[in-house]
């Protein structure tokens, strides 16, 4: 099959430095962070060992051959975190990386010159998924690391991914979880509480802990469009019953929806150690009384609770 039978007849796309760009390309419901500031966003996220322990565990999951000469799409791969973890994971395999930023698709291509092992292994299509772009049933697997979330219409979205997928294949989704946004929340507030006192509301730390409260409560309650919601990056959080509907809706299995994380110790004292990292207040000085309350969430939640209130999760859909 030569490249241009593997699209849809009417798509016609240009080149630009090995990516394949769709000619009508316009960036609709993304922000600068994925655009002019793609080089920002690629030095604060590109983290290939979370990436690669994360696309593991869902193939594994899914209980996908990981020698298959699959052919894989990978949907809004950024700058490439689950294409380099699943080109390294399944050797045989060949990806199309998709992303509607030119930007962190010419990243991308610019790390695979690097590695000569991946010559001719992964091509890059710049377009955006609400689009039905690829030749239907030509992919034997889709992955997605946090793509979904940031789609104005994640059912027309999945509805392409589930079209291109051939029947019998699997759809491998990384995304927020509402019920553990709701957690996550929860102990925001708590942390607001603890922290205003010693540092006082202006500081920080509190402003951060209100900004989050802020961003989770923004995204609650999928699928209610809010006035604000086509201006955000991140838009929704998924559960169980929600995702469910949906994939019955496009003629898609929801299969599973398993926690990202397996050792729920620290969950989490982690999470927010880690948002602040990403936030670049990780060298913050927090007063003893933040982190101790954290370990009465972390010690006072049961292992099997902590599974209920994932604040992300590794979703799993079929096609029949
Ligand atoms: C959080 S990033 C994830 C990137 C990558 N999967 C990773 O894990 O590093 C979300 C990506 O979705 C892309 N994106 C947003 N809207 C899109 C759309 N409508 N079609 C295709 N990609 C989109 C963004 O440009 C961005 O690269």
């Amino acid at each position: 099959m030569n490249q241009h039978s593997l699209l849809k007849p009417k798509i016609s796309t240009r080149l630009n430095h090995r990516v394949h760009i769709d000619s009508r390309w316009r960036p609709l419901g993304v922000t600068e962070q994925f655009l002019t500031n793609a080089d920002t966003y690629h030095a604060r996220y590109y983290k290939n060992d979370y990436w690669k322990y994360l696309v593991g565990r869902a193939l594994d999951l899914a209980g996908i051959d990981r020698s298959s000469p699959c052919r894989i799409l990978d949907i809004g791969s950024g700058s490439g975190n689950t294409v380099f973890a699943t080109a390294e994971l399944m050797p045989n395999s060949s990806i199309f990386a998709n992303d509607i930023s030119p930007q962190l698709l010419q990243i991308l291509v610019g790390i695979q010159d690097h590695i000569p092992e991946l010559e001719g292994r992964i091509e890059a299509y710049c377009f955006d998924l609400h689009k039905d772009f690829f030749a239907d049933n030509i992919f034997d697997l889709v992955i997605g690391g946090a793509i979904l979330h940031h789609m104005l219409d994640p059912e027309a979205a999945l509805k392409n991914a589930a079209r291109w997928l051939r029947p019998g294949g699997k759809i491998l989704l990384i995304e927020p979880l509402e019920v553990g946004g709701h957690m996550m929340a929860a102990i925001y507030l708590k942390l607001i509480e603890v922290t205003e006192l010693e540092l006082g509301a202006q500081h920080k730390l509190v402003l951060f802990f209100k900004a989050m409260c802020q961003d989770y409560e923004a995204r609650f309650g999928v699928p209610r469009v809010k006035p604000f919601t086509k201006n955000l990056d991140d838009k929704w959080l998924f559960h169980t019953s929600y995702l469910r509907d949906m994939a019955e809706k496009i003629g898609l299995v929801l299969e599973f929806v398993a926690p990202t994380i397996t050792d729920s110790g620290n969950l989490f004292s982690n999470a927010v150690r880690g948002n602040l990292d990403v936030a670049g207040l990780g060298d913050i000085s927090a007063p003893d009384s933040m982190w101790n309350m954290l370990e009465v969430f972390d010690r006072g939640i049961t292992p099997d609770l902590k599974e209920f209130f994932a604040p992300e999760g590794i979703i799993c859909l079929s096609k029949p």
